[in-house]
């Protein structure tokens, strides 16, 4: 892949297959520019990255992506310094065992899994028409298989289950990409997600106790590498083979079904409405 003159914006690349992803695209010598909620660890990835690719068009725009207010400034940063957008790869995502709620008022696993992605991509949706092929690739998860949306409750406000949350927002990714290919018919941008495999990042690390032990050991035994997993990502940001194609999940480099129930245009379109509402686009 030859991606010069190309700028891709990576969220959640300090760490991970978010971080593997961004420098195999700088190295690929695309302006990379890492969206992270660490100041210092950005600068440091920066650097890391710069070196990996022989090049400085590695840029870190600072943005909690929790909060609204940090995906609002980040995309504001984000205006400032690029004048299109060629790539946005939603990839910041965790599990949270614990419910949390965030400054907002929402459940932190649906807020930073489904709402920052649906944010981000809103805010910086003229950027991306600006450049001449846009592509919105987001990382969503196998997890998503077996899960369903409750649209009256999708706080999780009763019964929470940390893994449920997380299959729930994974599906919300889901759903979310095929609706917005449909609404982005007729224009020059793409949307498109992926499951990037069972990988052996710090994935999980943020819960403590009994849980991060068990996500360790399991990554120990069945996870395969960051390397591995970034490659889906980084085959939608930058391969020829993927230009015009849109509204599709993609495993291995491959357009795969996703679950059945992730098909429902009801659903998609009650989501769309309702994160409309929460994230104050409307
Ligand atoms: N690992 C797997 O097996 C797996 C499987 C399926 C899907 N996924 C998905 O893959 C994506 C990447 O996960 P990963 O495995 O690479 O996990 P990871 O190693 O934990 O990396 C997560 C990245 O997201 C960032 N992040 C977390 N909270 C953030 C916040 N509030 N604001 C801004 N950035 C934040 C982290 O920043 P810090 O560096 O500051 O921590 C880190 O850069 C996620 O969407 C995840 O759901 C992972």
């Amino acid at each position: 892949m030859n991606l010069s003159g190309k700028t891709i914006v990576v969220t959640g690349a300090t760490d991970g297959i978010g971080k593997v992803a961004a420098r195999e695209l700088a190295k690929a010598g695309a302006a990379v520019v890492l969206v992270g909620r660490n100041a210092a660890k950005g600068e440091r990835v920066v650097k890391e990255l710069q070196e990996a690719s022989g090049h400085k068009n590695v840029d870190f725009v600072l943005g909690d992506l929790l909060t609204l207010k940090g995906v609002r400034g980040a995309a504001e940063t984000l205006k400032g310094r690029v004048k299109a957008i060629d790539v946005l790869l939603n990839n910041a995502g965790a599990a949270f065992v614990k419910r949390g709620v965030t400054e907002d008022g929402f459940e932190q696993t649906f807020a930073l899994n489904h709402l920052s992605y649906f944010l981000m991509t809103a805010l910086l949706l003229d950027l991306l028409k600006a450049a001449p092929s846009g592509r919105v690739v987001s990382v969503a998860s196998g997890a998503h298989v077996g899960a369903k949306l409750d649209l009256a409750d999708l706080q999780n406000a009763h019964a929470y289950s940390g893994w449920r949350a997380y299959q729930q927002s994974k599906l919300a990714n889901v759903y979310f990409t095929y609706e917005l290919a449909r609404r982005l018919q007729g224009t020059s941008v793409t949307a498109n997600c992926l499951h990037p495999g069972f990988v052996a990042s710090r994935f999980g690390d943020n819960n403590k106790g009994i849980v991060a032990t068990m996500f360790g050991f399991f990554k120990s035994i069945a996870a395969i590498s960051e390397e591995e997993g970034a490659k889906t990502s980084i085959y939608l940001a930058g391969s020829p083979d993927v230009a015009g194609v849109s509204g599709k999940y993609f495993e291995k480099c491959k357009a795969v079904r996703s679950s059945p129930v992730s098909y429902d245009e009801g659903v998609a379109r009650e989501l769309w409405r309702t994160s409309e509402m929460m994230t104050g686009l409307t």
